[in-house]
């Protein structure tokens, strides 16, 4: 069960991620090293973190047009996360292009191929501020299927969306498409700013390749007894 846990680093300093890691290593399968953790420890930090043994999902949400998406994924290859993603609202030319760049610069280096996933709707936006602010006005879901379908047909690995839309993505993409699910709140965590939480049971039964869970475990007051209780909870 602990291998499809993937714990957020989201913390400022090396120091604090290393802490976490060592804390939270028995209870998780990989470490997500997000735009926080990024921005100040920058490319030695993850070639660090992944040196040392440790399986990172490099989470830079990469949105740009293709021919700079795709050089920043080139970019990042040789730091040695086995995930990579980039936001599916960039189109999927851009996705496309980001896999074949990663493929490429993975063979040149002889290293494994990073998983490429694209992130569909993030985890912290309802449905209203989805209508509301971004103007999207088919339902939140078929929006997720529909970016998910994207993905797919890109040739991307997975997607990043709540486990919410899992039977939807399912029903466009197959079950041999990853699936990641941030905002996992087991009932006794604070939502924080998230928005379409899950618990991680729930999360579990309804399909979820990966659970992404960081300030229940990260924040709590003993981090390890909250992993602990989470894996008694999915293997309850
Ligand atoms: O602390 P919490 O469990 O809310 O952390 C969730 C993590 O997953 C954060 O690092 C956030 O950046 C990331 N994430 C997300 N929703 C997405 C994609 C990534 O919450 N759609």
């Amino acid at each position: 069960m602990r291998e499809k846990i993937i714990v957020a680093l989201d913390v400022e300093t090396e120091q604090e991620a290393f802490a976490l890691v060592e804390i939270l290593g028995d209870y998780a399968g990989a470490f997500k090293v997000g735009l926080q953790l990024y921005n100040n420890g920058g490319a030695a930090m993850v070639k660090k973190l992944t040196d040392s043994g440790v399986k990172v999902f490099l989470d830079l949400k990469f949105h740009d047009i293709p021919n700079t998406t795709a050089r920043a994924a080139e970019a990042v290859v040789g730091l040695g996360a086995f995930m990579l993603n980039v936001h599916a609202a960039g189109g999927k030319k851009m996705m496309a292009d980001t896999v074949v760049a990663a493929k490429k610069r993975a063979d040149e280096l002889a290293v494994a191929a990073p998983l490429l996933l694209g992130v569909t709707v993030l985890t912290s936006m309802s449905a209203e501020e989805l209508r509301g602010e971004i103007g999207v006005t088919r339902p939140l879901e078929e929006q997720v299927a529909s970016l998910a379908r994207l993905c797919f047909e890109a040739g991307l690995d997975g997607v990043v969306a709540s486990a919410r839309e899992i039977p939807w993505i399912r029903a466009v993409c197959g079950n041999n498409f990853l699936i990641i699910t941030p905002g996992i709140r087991p009932a006794w965590a604070a939502g924080n700013d998230q928005s379409r939480v899950v618990t991680p049971k729930e999360a579990l039964q309804l399909g979820a390749d990966y659970l992404v869970i960081g300030r229940p475990l990260t924040a709590a007051a003993h981090p390890q007894e909250a992993a602990k209780r989470l894996l008694a909870e999915l293997e309850g």
